[in-house]
């Protein structure tokens, strides 16, 4: 164990799209783009901002254009939002995105309530946006979803997964993310795919998303990363969940990814702190706590910090 960590780590901050996606409360545009920001000047380079998706499928974040127009963020931020089809790729070629991050299902059942089509279908719909993308000189990221367990259909077979990696790899796409969409997955299923995959795709193309419902996420980035994976996709304070995936809750918190990443040597390039800081906004904007363990604990040893100051003026 932990003889094989790489030196750096890319970290896919999710947040903005993945953790508001399914929030009951409406976030107004302007907490959208105080979050976003926050997160750029923690050090993120790579934010996923919105989605370019149905209004009537997602309504939270129906204001996407608006929230990608106003950011101000540094030049070097890889700026990316979902989009499912043309539609969607107008309003990301109209917001100036540097990527687009297209999106289709392991399973015919997720793909059906996720978008609406089934997996050839989207496959189709992967190739023409992709090449309008390269065209375009834009880079593509690509999700695969319940890539270990689907929530209609159970348990996900490695090798069908690994079939159609081979068709994504076809494709013009920069960056495959493997979504453990319910948060189910275990270290054991993480090594068996990528070991599966590893003779035909260049792993430095794929990135792992965890949700992490059953508390596993982290115990599968380090799979992944003894594995030969460095991007690794979290969302601020483990914000999140599908609402196409019944029962699956947040993603994996990314201060707890950045803390654990830090304590093993490996570089990021983020400012812990500054990411409490964006957990700590982001349970305001919401208006309740989030699942984060870095951001719990941290956040009351400054609590405790203040009050302890306050007893010893007093
Ligand atoms: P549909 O109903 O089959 O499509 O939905 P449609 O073409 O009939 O359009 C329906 C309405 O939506 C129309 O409006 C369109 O104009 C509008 P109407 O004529 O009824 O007024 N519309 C759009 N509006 C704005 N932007 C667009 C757009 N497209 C259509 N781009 C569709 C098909 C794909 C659009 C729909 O199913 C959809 O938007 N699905 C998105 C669902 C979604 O966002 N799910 C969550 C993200 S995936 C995820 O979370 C997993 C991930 O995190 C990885 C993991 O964890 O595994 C990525
Ligand atoms: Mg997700």
């Amino acid at each position: 164990m932990l003889e094989r960590l790489p030196e750096t780590v890319k970290v896919f901050e999710v947040g903005p799209r993945d953790g508001l996606q399914n929030e009951p409360r409406q976030v107004s545009t302007q907490d959208k783009v105080r979050l976003i920001e926050a997160l750029a000047a923690a050090g993120l380079k790579n934010i996923e901002l919105t989605s370019f998706v149905s209004p009537k499928w997602i309504p939270q974040l129906a204001d996407g254009l608006a929230v990608a127009r106003a950011v101000k963020l540094p030049a070097d931020v890889n700026t990316s939002a979902l989009v499912p089809n043309f539609k969607g790729y107008q309003s990301a070629k109209e917001a100036g995105l540097r990527q687009i991050a297209l999106f289709m299902s392991a399973t015919e059942s997720h793909s059906q309530k996720n978008i609406n089509k089934g997996i050839a279908d989207a496959l189709s719909v992967l190739k023409e946006l992709s090449q309008a993308a390269k065209a375009d000189r834009l880079t593509v990221r690509a999700y695969l979803s319940v890539v270990f367990f689907c929530p209609y259909e159970g348990r996900v077979n490695p090798a069908s997964v690994a079939k159609l990696l081979l068709e994504l790899q076809n494709m013009s796409i920069d960056e495959i993310s493997l979504g453990d969409t319910i948060g189910a997955a275990t270290p054991k299923q993480v090594v068996e795919l990528i070991k599966l995959i590893s003779s035909d795709i260049d792993l430095k193309k794929i990135a792992l998303h965890f949700h992490d419902t059953m508390g596993t996420a982290l115990a599968n980035v380090l799979a992944g990363l003894e594995s030969g994976i460095t991007t690794f996709d979290a969302s601020i304070g483990g914000m999140g969940g599908c609402p196409y995936a019944p029962g699956a809750a947040g993603n994996l918190a990314t201060e707890d990814l950045v803390y654990l990443l830090n304590e093993s040597g490996i570089k990021t390039g983020i400012d812990l702190e500054k990411l409490v800081d964006c957990g700590k906004l982001a349970q305001e904007i919401l208006g309740k706590e989030l699942p984060g363990r870095y951001l719990k604990a941290c956040l009351s040893s400054r609590e405790k910090k203040v009050r302890a100051q306050a007893e010893a003026q007093a």
